[in-house]
């Protein structure tokens, strides 16, 4: 096969031509499977078309709901995007199971960003810091236009620093900025604001007399993704003879068990990237819903599960005073403005569904939906073990895949309410009712 050239030039149907004649053996199945998503509406399937580059169709994942979440004395109905079968479900389990007990409690802890131009400089650096100090007015002075709109919002860059790293790397400085972004991401206005910075740099560095190397070079300026103040806390408590017998277990049993599950995922890794991960099974369906960067909130989370060198528990857990505590700090860096939020129509209703929240509202619900899928997850873990419950989940896509009728699906689901089910065992289940 030859590279293909001026792909992006291509209209959609030639790049399906294209693909479907060099990857997929000329099918017309692969072709319809990619125009059956096409949305009727033209004008809307153009939307989804801008969002990306090079788009053939649209991958739809299922948009859910989680209702009866309490929080902070408030009935929130959580939206949720995301392809796992049992995640919505256990959301659901976990409101219920909380909703008679208090609820879910949050506060946040902070909301600053931050963002980096990194630089070299092989000179002193005491010379950097004069320069600095020669420079700063005016770096400042020149971000007065692009943070305008921002600081009538109560927002901008909030503080400016010159970080000398030169013990991690020869030569290396940051100039280190955070950021008020208030409703908005505001990855745009970061990045922005910190090339604004990176050009008054070099051009205060032509001016600047006291170099006795080659002048500073900006390597590149861009937002970070870590973002460990901009927190949000979140927890549920409640005595621990009212948390009542639990798959047999007594409240007890279930709550020492408990906290022995968060302590192992605390001090073992292997542990702590499933544990992190089941949390992230509900935080990042709802930034996906909202429309929000789930990359970014993926690498920050993991950052700041390993901000001590070791990877750990994003949650803790403790028996204090014959009450169940359990808590996490999340940082979270999400927008209700802009971007995607802005844009796409399932993102605006989701954002609507949660009452046009502020970024830390939409902070508070998302961290949610992180503690209450780790609830979840060692709810079962602990006591009948995670397959029963992913298992009844698994077993509506396996009846599907199949091809068992709605009439024999309810038949088969009857017959596999206490039994573990597999394809094979699903297709003769399958053939004995046909015959
Ligand atoms: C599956 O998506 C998530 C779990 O593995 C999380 C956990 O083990 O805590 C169930």
């Amino acid at each position: 096969m030859q590279p293909v050239t001026g792909f992006s030039k291509l209209s959609k149907s030639q790049k399906i031509d294209w693909l479907v004649s060099h990857h997929l053996d000329d099918s017309t199945t692969a072709r319809e499977t990619l125009v059956q998503y096409w949305n009727e509406d033209e004008k809307l399937q153009d939307l989804h078309d801008g969002f990306s580059e090079n788009t053939v169709t649209n991958y739809l994942f299922p948009f859910g709901l989680a209702p009866n979440f309490l929080i902070d004395g408030e009935l929130v109905t959580i939206p949720m995007a995301i392809e796992e079968s049992s995640v919505v479900a256990a959301a659901c389990k976990a409101a219920k199971f909380w909703l008679d007990r208090g609820g879910f409690k949050t506060q946040i802890k902070g909301t600053l960003k931050s963002g980096q131009v990194h630089l070299m400089y092989y000179g002193l650096g005491s010379e950097m810091d004069a320069f600095y100090a020669f420079a700063k007015a005016e770096l400042l002075e020149s971000l007065e236009q692009i943070n305008a709109s921002m600081k009538k919002r109560g927002g901008g860059i909030q503080e400016l620093s010159l970080i000398d790293k030169t013990k991690s790397l020869e030569g290396y400085y940051q100039l280190h900025a955070t950021f008020e972004t208030r409703d908005a991401m505001g990855a745009n206005f970061i990045n922005t604001t910190l090339e604004q910075l990176a050009t008054t740099l070099r051009k205060k560095a032509s001016e600047f007399q006291g170099f006795s190397s080659d002048v500073p070079e900006v390597i590149m300026s861009i937002l970070s993704n870590y973002v460990p103040d901009c927190v949000v806390n979140v927890s549920v408590s409640c005595k621990i003879e009212e948390i009542g017998t639990i798959n047999g277990v007594t409240g007890a049993a279930f709550a020492r068990k408990f906290v022995r599950a968060v302590d192992i995922a605390t001090v073992e890794p292997y542990r702590a990237v499933t544990h992190n991960k089941g949390i992230m099974n509900g935080i990042d369906a709802v930034v996906i819903a909202t429309g929000n960067d789930f990359r970014a909130v993926e690498a920050g989370v993991h950052a700041f599960a390993s901000r001590d060198g070791q990877y750990r528990s994003l949650t803790r857990a403790r028996i204090e005073n014959d009450n169940f505590v359990f808590e996490a700090d999340f940082p979270l860096a999400l927008g209700t403005v802009g971007g995607l939020t802005s844009l796409h129509p399932l993102s605006k209703l989701a954002i609507q569904i949660l009452g046009n929240p502020s970024a830390e509202h939409l902070m508070k619900v998302t961290a949610v939906a992180g503690l209450a899928q780790n609830f979840a997850a060692l709810h079962s873990l602990v006591t009948t073990g995670i397959q029963a419950g992913h298992m009844k989940m698994h077993l509506v896509n396996m009846l599907e895949q199949i091809g068992a009728t709605d009439e024999e699906k309810k038949v088969l689901r009857q017959e596999y309410t206490d039994k573990t089910p597999s394809f094979s065992s699903l297709r003769e289940s399958l053939n004995l009712l046909r015959k």
